[in-house]
């Protein structure tokens, strides 16, 4: 069966994405240079799906190993592009990492699949809407200025890719524009791993459940919303990787679309901040100590996405809601607690 790059496959989105590559009868091919992973994570992909895929450690803006790589693994047909650097806050105080990691680890890959047929599928963010005016939002509402180096990486990321595959017949890419992913993989074996203290929620509810954090911040009450928080749409990771594999297999059959194409990937419901505190209340069985605090600076008020596209082109659906959301997190919360990944 075809073999898949998965570029940042030992990282959050990238490991549960090679195991359902696998279960649908793909070779994923790792690369990675661990700068946001941990090598442990191929054993625990082994654990679940009985083999550890061939993994290849180095640095995807060093020019001269992609190019050795691609042209010494000549039979791989798709590049699933999770390689970057991710961090919102950060990416404001050292832009230059962002640009640079984020920038030369997609030109390096795209030259060197510029004289060869390549399926090409990228992560994109909703980050690229920004605050919306209408929602939910629609793969055709209008990009806003990015309010972080981060967010930039991913708008120019795309405009490259839809002017790549447009200038050359070779590349076939879909960007997918993720909302929140959250959760883990059923059997607690992989999850999110944040590095330091968590600056997304779910990582930070769970920390926070099982001791490691005092209290949560709700970052503002006093929103324009039913509630008062904000609102986002969680989508679980293994329906998002599941994304993945349906993006792939729509490339090899042909994307009636044309050589780019983009893709919301949520499930189409948003939950408030409180809510999501509720959903993770009632998973885990036990209180969560929170305080509802000041405003988080940029942060988007209500964004949920409509998925009626994905559905109906992409052929792919989220199928696990909030409660499987939250009771995954939890599990890989407490299993990291007897089994620590560091
Ligand atoms: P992650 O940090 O867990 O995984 C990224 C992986 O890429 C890590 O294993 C890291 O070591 C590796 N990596 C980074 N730079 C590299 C380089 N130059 N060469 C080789 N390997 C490199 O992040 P994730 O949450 O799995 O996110 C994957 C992708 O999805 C990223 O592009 C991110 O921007 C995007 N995304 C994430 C979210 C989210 O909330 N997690 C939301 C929208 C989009
Ligand atoms: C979710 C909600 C917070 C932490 C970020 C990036 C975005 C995308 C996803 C990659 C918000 C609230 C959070 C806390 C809180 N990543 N919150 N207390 O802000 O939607 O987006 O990750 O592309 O680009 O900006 O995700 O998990 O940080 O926050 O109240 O301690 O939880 O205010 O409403 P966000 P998040």
């Amino acid at each position: 069966m075809s073999k898949i790059l998965v570029t940042g496959g030992t990282g959050y989105i990238g490991s549960h994405t090679v195991v359902e590559l696998y279960n649908a009868g793909y070779t994923p091919v790792i690369v990675d240079n661990l700068s946001n992973s941990n090598i442990k994570i191929l054993d625990q992909i082994e654990k679940i799906i009985g083999i550890k895929p061939e993994f290849h450690q180095f640095d995807l803006c060093d020019e001269t190993k992609v190019m050795s790589f691609v042209k010494t693994n000549p039979n791989i047909t798709g590049v699933i592009h999770f390689a970057a650097s991710k961090a919102v806050g950060e990416s404001v105080e050292k832009p230059l990492k962002y640009y640079r990691n984020n920038f030369f680890s997609l030109l390096n890959l795209l030259n060197a699949y510029n004289e060869k047929k390549i399926n090409f599928v990228f992560s994109s963010s909703c980050t690229v809407y920004g605050e919306p005016d209408v929602l939910p939002v629609t793969e055709s509402a209008p990009v806003k200025k990015a309010t972080s180096p981060y967010g930039n990486t991913k708008q120019i990321a795309e405009e490259i890719l839809q002017e790549t595959a447009q200038a050359n017949n070779n590349y076939k890419i879909i960007a997918l524009r993720y909302f929140n992913p959250v959760g883990a993989h059923e059997t607690a074996l992989i999850g999110e791993l944040p590095i330091g203290v968590p600056q997304n929620l779910l990582p930070f509810i769970t920390q926070t459940a099982i001791g490691k954090r005092q209290q949560l911040t709700v970052f503002g009450g006093d929103y324009d919303t039913p509630d008062g928080s904000c609102i986002r749409d969680y989508i679980h990771v293994v329906d998002l990787a599941k994304a993945h594999v349906a993006a792939i297999k729509l490339l090899e059959k042909g994307n009636p679309n044309g050589n780019y194409d983009v893709f919301n990937i949520g499930t189409g419901n948003g939950y408030s901040v409180l809510e999501a505190i509720t959903a993770f209340e009632k998973a885990s069985g036990q209180k969560l100590n929170y305080t509802v605090g000041p405003r988080r600076e940029g942060d988007i008020i209500k964004v949920w996405g409509d998925v009626t596209k994905s559905s109906q082109q992409l052929g792919w659906n989220a199928h696990l809601g909030i409660d499987e959301m939250m009771a995954s997190a939890w599990a890989w919360e407490k299993y990291l607690a007897e089994n620590p990944i560091s």
